[in-house]
């Protein structure tokens, strides 16, 4: 196998993703430089000449369960008379470096999320048995400076990364230590990529970023001013044609700027869904979780953002069981979930993670008392959850077709909401906006029907 020039389509890559939507993202970006060296995408690690973990160190089960698929490969490694090039990249490669070599020998090479670019060089020295096998510098700008300009856009909804990594250091958190400090890619580096993605029919584009509203990228060259913010990131990417629909995730409550909340009022492509974490309802807990905000700080957010657009759907994520967490503590939690009323939001039981500062805490809170809460919170989100999207029920909503279902004539998409919506439809409905009636819901999606005629004229 020759390791330099452009090479035929004869090697197959598998990405396993793990975690957010960053890695979402970064996984796209590895199989755009995999691509010139002869890469193409499979379905599956089985017989595959590459196969990538994409992994995350969020919480301690994420991380468990790179190692225990890591020891599936390597038997299939093993039955492939060893031709198999195994990579780990993300965010345990970042964490723990060369100690996962030493745990699964069967690993050939393992990469940080900032060193993606260097993938093609680092599968050449694999194979010429020569040189260091592990990169996790941090050198984010590199990074998108050396990613292939262009992308293969998957359908009419893609993740554009704006901003990565992460310095709020809450006590719980990984990210800081893995993704490294906040930086944001210059407007023009995403104007380019976005305008790319139009070319391609994307027509909802999400922003990404650890702390995507802490964004303040270089102002285009042609423009005054020094660095923009998100606000008018997305001003100028509404204005740029092609995007029906623009959303950003994940936003911290310390960076929520009013000229943020004001744009969810002037422009109509910014999609009225906000997800915003809030972790806890109790101001001892965001104190010791160095939050840098308050509940009261936080409610009067999203207050002002359902002024701002009053059919705002809320999203947010929990942790429950952070050290010193009381019966007071947690019911000051669920006393904020009634308050705000959420359309979505993910919870989980707090999970140390060595060398954060949370890990060495007094009060760490035992595993049954943890469980109790997580069934308790996630109980009342799943009500409101499921109210939401029976609030849905009896509106005609636009729908962005995403593509098509199990069976035949069966189509699914997004709503302004990214509630999951299930129709019957003509396939060539894929990638349009069209209005979709809502008969019934679920906890997880809404089923419609296309208003009478739609079906016929799209057809
Ligand atoms: N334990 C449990 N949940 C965590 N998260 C981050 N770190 C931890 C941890 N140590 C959760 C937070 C964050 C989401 C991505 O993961 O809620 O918003
Ligand atoms: Fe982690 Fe806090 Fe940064 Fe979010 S804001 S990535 S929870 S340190």
């Amino acid at each position: 196998m020759s390791d330099t020039g452009p090479e035929t389509n004869t090697k197959s890559v598998f990405i396993k993703t793990y975690g957010c939507q960053m890695n979402v993202y970064d996984s796209e970006r590895m199989k755009d430089v995999l691509a010139p060296i002869g890469y193409a995408p499979t379905d599956s690690p089985e017989g595959a000449d590459l196969v990538v973990l994409n992994t995350c160190h969020i919480r301690e089960k994420a991380t468990e369960k790179v190692y225990s698929e890591l020891g599936k490969i390597k038997k299939m490694k093993h039955a492939q008379g060893g031709k198999m090039t195994i990579a780990v990249a993300g965010c345990v490669a970042q964490a723990e470096g060369a100690e996962i070599m030493r745990r699964q020998p069967a690993v050939d090479l393992v990469l940080g999320p900032q060193a993606y670019h260097k993938l093609p060089e680092m599968i050449a020295r694999v194979h010429r048995s020569t040189g260091e096998r592990l990169e996790t510098e941090f050198e984010t700008l590199e990074k998108f400076d050396a990613l292939p300009k262009t992308r293969q856009a998957d359908g009419p909804m893609a993740f554009l990364s704006v901003q990565e990594g992460c310095d709020k250091f809450c006590t719980f958190c990984v990210v800081p230590y893995t993704r490294g400090a906040e930086l944001s890619r210059p407007v023009d580096d995403i104007t380019l990529e976005a305008r790319n993605l139009a070319s391609q029919g994307v027509r909802e584009i999400q922003l990404l970023g650890q702390n995507v509203n802490a964004y303040h990228g270089a102002a285009p060259v042609i423009e005054a001013g020094d660095e923009w913010t998100l606000a008018q990131l997305v001003r100028h990417l509404s204005k740029i044609g092609g995007f029906d629909r623009i959303r950003y995730t994940t936003s911290h409550p310390r960076d929520m700027d009013d000229d943020l909340i004001a744009a969810h009022a002037d422009t109509p492509e910014l999609m009225p869904f906000l997800h915003l974490p809030v972790q806890s309802g109790s101001n001892n807990i965001l104190k010791a979780m160095n939050r840098g905000h308050t509940r009261e700080h936080y409610l009067d957010i999203m207050r002002r953002m359902k002024e701002a657009r009053p059919d705002m759907a809320l999203a947010s994520d929990f942790i429950v069981g952070f050290p010193g967490e009381s019966d007071k503590d947690f019911e000051d939690t669920m006393d904020l979930v009634r308050e705000v009323g959420y359309a979505i939001a993910y919870s989980f039981k707090y999970s140390e993670r060595p060398g954060t500062p949370a890990a060495e805490m007094f009060g760490q809170v035992p595993e049954d008392v943890k469980n109790e809460r997580l069934q308790a919170l996630q109980a009342l989100l799943r009500e409101q959850q499921t109210a939401f999207n029976a609030s849905k029920i009896g509106e005609t909503v636009p729908v962005l077709v995403t593509g098509t279902g199990r069976n035949e004539g069966q189509m699914h998409g997004r709503s302004p909401w990214l509630q999951a919506v299930h129709f019957d439809g003509a396939p060539d409905l894929v990638g349009q906006i069209i209005d979709v009636e809502i008969v019934g819901s679920s906890l997880n999606s809404l089923s419609g029907t296309l208003p009478s005629g739609a079906n016929e004229a799209a057809a």
